[in-house]
């Protein structure tokens, strides 16, 4: 059975003791859900990732980085290895979230780069992909999510792919309160299922992850994750909330 996955994307948000008390309210209401029905991931800013682990250890939650080097080591000033998040006891790392394409200029040679780096440093990678709204209107956003997910993964043996969670975020979705319908998601999610049949056969695309990004909240998650290609999501602003944050959890 594929897992099902939440898992809370911080980005840059929270003071050190805001992080703490989010945490720890997560802790306490994971506590009270007598058997999760999904896996949790935290990924909060890096800053914090110390902490969060002493916070989790000995809990069925993971902490995740948003972001890592492609590098292994050496003088990349300002940057962060996967051995050093390795070494940090970080289970996963998102990469190729859309902001950081955007605004950092990440491209998918890159990405294939990162992908690899994490899996080496057994890094669980959460890889992001996504279309824009003009992409889609032209009818292209299948073309242009197969482009990324063959560009960044497909260089993958099948042992390696195993390894690695998928989270499709519309970027015309992400932050602005305007979800993709569950009947959308579902169409792309079984898209994505289908070219990693196509690459890897049944047996390992079934057994992937596809999570969904994209102002997923307390609200709409139930509907999103009973559809049968949605294992979960990767959650922004409402991952910010406990209280919102423990009812996604909860919406399988
Ligand atoms: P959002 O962000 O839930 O705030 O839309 C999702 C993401 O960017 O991962």
């Amino acid at each position: 059975m594929r897992k099902n996955i939440v898992a809370g994307n911080w980005k840059m948000n929270k003071s050190f003791s805001e992080a703490e008390t989010l945490i720890c309210d997560i802790l306490d209401g994971l506590d009270k859900i007598d058997e999760p029905l999904a896996d949790v991931v935290i990924c909060p800013p890096a800053l914090y990732l110390e902490m969060a682990v002493d916070l989790i250890r000995e809990t069925p939650v993971c902490i995740g980085a948003q972001n890592m080097s492609q590098f292994a080591s050496g003088a990349y000033t300002g940057e962060i290895s996967a051995s050093m998040l390795q070494s940090m006891e970080v289970q996963y790392c998102i990469l190729g979230h859309s902001e950081r394409r955007k605004y950092f200029n990440e491209t998918d040679a890159q990405l294939a780069q990162k992908v690899d780096s994490a899996l080496a440093n057994d890094v669980l990678p959460i890889f992001c992909c996504g279309e824009e709204l003009s992409e889609r209107e032209a009818g292209n956003h299948q073309n242009v999510v197969k482009g990324q997910i063959e560009n960044a993964l497909f260089h993958l043996t099948p042992d390696q792919f195993a390894n690695v969670v998928i989270a499709y975020e519309p970027i015309w979705a992400i932050g602005t309160g305007v979800t993709a319908s569950p009947e959308q998601a579902q169409e792309m999610h079984e898209f994505i299922r289908g070219i990693v049949v196509g690459k890897y056969g049944k047996a390992i695309a079934e057994e992937t992850s596809i999570l969904y990004g994209g102002s997923c909240n307390a609200k709409n998650a139930k509907e999103l994750f009973a559809k049968p290609d949605i294992d979960g999501g990767l959650i922004g602003g409402a991952a910010l909330v406990a209280e919102d944050f423990l009812t996604i959890i909860k919406s399988f």
